[in-house]
């Protein structure tokens, strides 16, 4: 049985992370950096995937190896932040089906509000990962999971880059079949709902659409 949550605390992820956090650190560089953190990022939420051997036959004999065997795998990035890792999780993983589930955040109510989704047939046969920067209050997290399983996902995990308390208790909460991988797990949240220590908004440190 999978964790609740997985904190995935690599060297090379803390060391990309730190630098993420610095709120000097330009769009470009974070960027480069999330994609790279993502593609170590997921060597920690995939490193339980059923394999099976098959027979190869390599230029010098035939052997027996391992090939992934589970069910086939959609990523769901949940906009716009999503995207900042999903470009690297397709990196390694090329073959995975993408769907999207846009979501941005009142930022009065701080609930979420969905303006778009688009997601891969058959949901229900596939391991989906959503994906999605930071877990703050959890509010968009749920909302999205909850709209995956309405569109028939059953097997599904949540990647994110830093995760607050309060979020992941929310996750818990209302979807506690749902494992949580993330870099690391900050202080708390701010009266805005920002994660503390955490790395501001994430879009925006992308995208650089704010000053
Ligand atoms: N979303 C972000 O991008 N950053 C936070 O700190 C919280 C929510």
């Amino acid at each position: 049985m999978t964790e609740h949550l997985t904190i995935i605390d690599h060297p090379l992820i803390q060391h990309k992370l730190t630098l993420m956090r610095r709120k000097e650190t330009p769009s470009s560089t974070f960027r480069q950096l999330l994609w790279e953190t993502s593609m170590l990022l997921v060597y920690g939420i995939t490193q339980d995937l059923p394999i099976a051997d098959v027979n190869i036959e390599t230029p010098l004999c035939q052997t027996r190896s391992p090939i992934l065997d589970g069910k086939k795998l959609a990523l769901i990035s949940i906009l716009r932040a999503g995207n900042g890792l999903l470009d690297g999780i397709l990196e390694v993983i090329p073959a995975a089906r993408v769907g999207f589930v846009g979501m941005y955040r009142d930022e009065e109510t701080l609930e979420p509000v969905e303006y778009y989704c688009k997601v891969p047939a058959e949901l229900d046969k596939r391991l989906v990962i959503a994906v999605d920067p930071m877990l703050a209050t959890g509010n968009s997290s749920v909302a999205a999971i909850d709209r995956l399983k309405k569109e028939g996902a059953k097997e599904l995990r949540l990647l994110c880059l830093l995760a607050a308390p309060e979020g992941v208790a929310r996750m818990k909460d209302v979807h506690p079949d749902v494992p949580i991988f993330t870099a690391s797990l900050d202080e708390k949240l701010d009266a805005r709902g920002y994660i503390v220590p955490g790395l501001g908004d994430a879009g925006d440190r992308m995208f650089g659409t704010q000053a």
